[in-house]
């Protein structure tokens, strides 16, 4: 096997629908010189769509359905357990739509990583287009960020913004934001996957290299 291929960082990500950012990113680990992998796809409900994609690709998938646990921390210790048969370098949520408890967040503390739709520290939470609609911000898109066991909250290390145009829907503007999604989260998880990834002590994100963390819309995307 190749050097490159021996040191390829191992990375379950974690769905919860359609799962076009876990693509984006197993698109990118096809990529010549790529220092990623995907280990696994795991999703927290049978149905997810993504689940078929991913299989379809020859990546292992598993589904936890929250109902068959008595509780939050049963679901997140058999998520965790599932997750860590991977031995994964990271853990990526992927439009993973449960609240984590602390106990599975500190498990997998500085290698757990999420995307959300808007540009935090605005809009936490479920609906962030419509609530960006509802505000009249003119600019809108969304976060790579470590987790931290506060939701939708913890050190930035990318953004995509895009604007908010006249005659917008939520549909819409979720469309926009997500083609910057799919730029933002594969810079992202190569940085990390790089090494070049490092917390400050005032809890902000270094990234080696200095590359732009900012990714920008334009209306050929
Ligand atoms: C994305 O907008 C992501 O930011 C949010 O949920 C959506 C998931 O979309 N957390 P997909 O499943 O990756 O297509």
């Amino acid at each position: 096997m190749p050097e490159t291929q021996l040191s390829k960082r191992r990375l379950v990500i974690l769905i919860s629908g359609r799962g076009s950012n876990m693509q984006a990113l197993a698109e990118a680990c096809r990529n010549e010189g790529w220092p990623a992998d995907i280990a696994a796809v795991i999703a927290s409900r049978p149905d997810a769509g993504g689940l078929e994609w991913a299989a379809a690709q020859g990546i292992p998938t598993a589904a936890l359905y929250h109902k068959d646990y008595a509780s939050r921390d049963a679901f997140d210790a058999a998520l965790a357990a599932e997750i860590d048969r991977y031995a994964p370098d990271y853990v990526i949520l992927a439009g993973f739509m449960r609240v984590l408890t602390p106990g599975f967040v500190n498990h997998y503390a500085g290698r757990l990583v999420n995307i959300h739709p808007s540009l935090l520290p605005a809009f936490p939470g479920l609906h962030t287009h419509a609530q960006a609609l509802a505000t009249g911000v003119r600019v809108h898109g969304c976060t790579v960020h470590f987790v931290t066991p506060v939701l939708d909250h913890g050190p930035i290390i990318a953004q995509g913004c895009v604007p908010v145009l006249a005659g917008d829907t939520p549909d819409l503007l979720a469309n926009r934001v997500l083609a910057v999604e799919h730029q933002a989260f594969p810079a992202a998880v190569r940085w990390l996957a790089e090494g070049r990834v490092t917390l400050t002590t005032d809890h902000r994100v270094d990234v080696q290299g200095d590359p732009a963390r900012l990714f920008t819309w334009s209306p050929a995307a």
